[in-house]
């Protein structure tokens, strides 16, 4: 079964159903400034879901271009995608539970729709806290459609598995708007559950067994500012399904990637590369072939965004340097981005017609932000291998043929030169690094810093980039200015940092008034005005915490880890573990401004700032 044949057995059961079909909204959200990208069917429906009244009716049906950055280390596993298709069903109002679940087990089981084994399918639910109780309702209802369809009975704790809110509840994340418990559907492929992930399998193992394809949400509350949950007065029905996922499901291969929707894409990157698609090569060709499918499908939106650095542009950019730089590693030498696109817009532009429309301008950015990226990396290169001789001439005298994980580490995050160059550079002196001892080193200073950001990419040049350093070094001085205006009780909770703008939460039983919030950002803006020197020491944990040391301590004894001291060495005015990097002189920031102070949840804050 083609993924053009899902699409229309989809839309064709919900609209027996009394659905109206309805258009996939641009993957850029109009007025919506919290995400980036549309990712999800339900995104461009919130205000309906408010209560608004929609065209359409109060049952819609869709097919939903999406992209999701959050995923985007997971590329090049057998599942994780950035852009994706997704089939929606809703009810504004109207149906609810019985309904919702009774039609996904109809249209996923019946021979006239999809006809998957009953026997195949394993369920979630959620269950229950101290904001909303256990959904009893969506169980009694898979119990009853086990038994009487498939003579299946369903126990609670196997085949419908119970989780808290960090899997069976869906609503934008740390935000205010509609929310509610779901119930998830999973595949069971039948593959033997791998022992390294404990005893145990169930639904929402990691070792690929059971394969997530449909998710039902119940939207019955609206979180509010201060983090509780009202319910709300229309209860809707909000639901979402993985083409990719299901395709692969329905085309009985092991991996989204193995489906019809890749073969021609990959083919192309055989031609390219002279590599064949094995084992040892998926990864870049998954890569390569996700990368610049969300690329092309950004730049041909019907809201279409040119690699840039800033917001969505800035996303497009990450995405197809990634890409081009899996394919010089492919040894691919000539321009291959706009080619395989040409191949993406042969094989979507009949469903997505804006693909057809936009094709000469698409090619025309891929070719031109191709052409701006070799150009950055030459130049690059040479900056790099100035930089590079002295350590280079050290080890190479030391007669040091390894380069340790830390040393390597080191080199990425002072020059943030792409890990793959720094190998590439390395091995023509003779100098081996080792990647796992490298990409051990990067998850432990990551874990440390905390500030690789939802919707941007770890790793890379602009991870580093000038501007994410500088709100980098901005959010320790807004911590320690927090802690002295507010309290020792004020902790870090999550920070996030894009190139415009750093993103703080921190523990705060209440609003911070507008003078506290004067007061941090004018001490802040003093240490600025300073130009206190910016440094670092390794050290133990203990000796971090004798310093008074603030940060995420890691119950790591004896292991070393880097404290950054910002200030003269008496009078430090901050100290915090992190990974860094960071500038070198407060004075780099220019000027301090708290944009927004916000509510996360109950006794968590939100700041959000920049620099200009
Ligand atoms: N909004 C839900 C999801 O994205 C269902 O569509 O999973």
């Amino acid at each position: 079964m083609t993924v053009a044949h899902i699409r229309q057995k989809f839309l064709e059961f919900f609209q027996q159903k009394g659905h109206t079909i309805i258009p996939s909204a641009s993957l850029i959200p109009e007025n919506d400034p919290t995400v980036l990208f549309t990712t999800a069917g339900m995104h461009p429906l919130v205000p309906y879901l408010l209560g608004e009244k929609h065209p359409g009716g109060k049952r819609l049906v869709s097919v939903q271009k999406c992209l999701r950055t959050d995923d985007i280390e997971e590329v090049g596993d057998n599942r994780h995608l950035t852009f994706f298709e997704m089939l929606g069903n809703w009810s504004l109002g109207d149906y609810f539970k019985r309904e919702a679940i009774e039609w996904s087990f109809e249209f996923l089981t019946d021979p006239t729709w999809l006809g998957i084994d009953p026997t195949r399918l394993f369920v979630t639910v959620f269950e229950g806290d101290q904001d909303a109780p256990r959904d009893e309702e969506s169980i009694g209802i898979w119990q009853t459609l086990f038994l009487n369809r498939a003579k299946i009975r369903a126990e609670v704790g196997e085949r419908i598995g119970l989780y808290p809110k960090k899997k069976n509840w869906w609503g934008p994340a740390g935000q205010t708007g509609p929310c509610g418990p779901d119930t998830e559907i999973f595949y069971d492929t039948g593959r033997a559950h791998d022992p390294a992930f404990g005893l145990k399998c169930h639904q929402n193992c990691d070792c690929g067994r059971f394969v997530e394809i449909w998710n039902n949400v119940f939207m019955e509350y609206e979180k509010q500012e201060d983090g509780t949950f009202k319910p709300l007065q229309q209860k809707n029905v909000d639901t979402g399904m993985g083409l990719e996922r299901i395709a692969a499901v329905m085309q009985n291969v092991p991996t989204v990637f193995d489906t019809e929707i890749f073969q021609n894409i990959f083919n192309k990157i055989e031609v390219l590369s002279g590599k064949r698609y094995t084992s040892e090569t998926e990864r870049p060709f998954r890569i390569i072939a996700d990368h610049i499918r969300a690329a092309v499908f950004i730049i041909g939106d019907q809201h279409g965004v040119s690699p840039s650095n800033v917001g969505q542009g800035y996303i497009v950019r990450r995405l197809l340097r990634r890409a081009i730089r899996e394919g010089r590693r492919l040894g691919i030498k000539e321009p291959l981005t706009h080619q395989i696109a040409l191949v993406i817009i042969g094989e979507f532009g009949t469903h997505y017609q804006e693909l057809e429309t936009n094709l000469v301008r698409i090619v025309s950015e891929l070719k031109q932000e191709e052409q701006k990226f070799e150009k950055t990396l030459e130049k690059g290169m040479k900056e790099f291998k100035k930089i590079l001789i002295e350590p280079i001439d050290n080890l190479v005298k030391n007669e040091q043929k390894h380069l340790t994980g830390e040393q390597a580490f080191m080199l990425f995050s002072t020059y943030g030169f792409p890990w793959e160059l720094t190998e590439e550079i390395l091995r023509e002196h003779g100098i081996m690094v080792d990647r796992k001892a490298f990409e051990k080193e990067f998850k432990k200073h990551q874990e440390l810093s905390r500030t690789a950001s939802a919707g941007k990419f770890k790793g890379g040049l602009a991870d580093h980039s000038v501007e994410t350093t500088r709100l980098h070094t901005a959010t320790h001085l807004l911590h320690r200015a927090l802690k002295n205006v507010l309290g020792d009780h004020v902790e870090q909770k999550g920070s996030n940092i894009t190139a415009e703008r750093l993103r703080f939460d921190f523990s705060h039983p209440m609003k911070v008034t507008v003078e506290q919030l004067k007061q941090v950002e004018d001490m802040v803006n003093d240490i600025i005005q300073q130009d206190l020197p910016v440094r670092f020491e390794e050290m133990t944990v203990e000796e971090a915490k004798k310093r008074g040391a603030i940060g995420l301590f890691e119950e790591k004894y004896g292991e070393k880890i880097k404290v950054y001291f910002i200030g003269n060495d008496a009078t430090d005015f901050s100290k915090e573990i992190c990974g860094g990097p960071h500038v070198t002189h407060t004075g780099e920031l220019g000027s301090f401004k708290i944009q927004k102070e916000e509510a996360v949840s109950a006794g968590v804050r939100r700041i959000k700032a920049t620099l200009s």
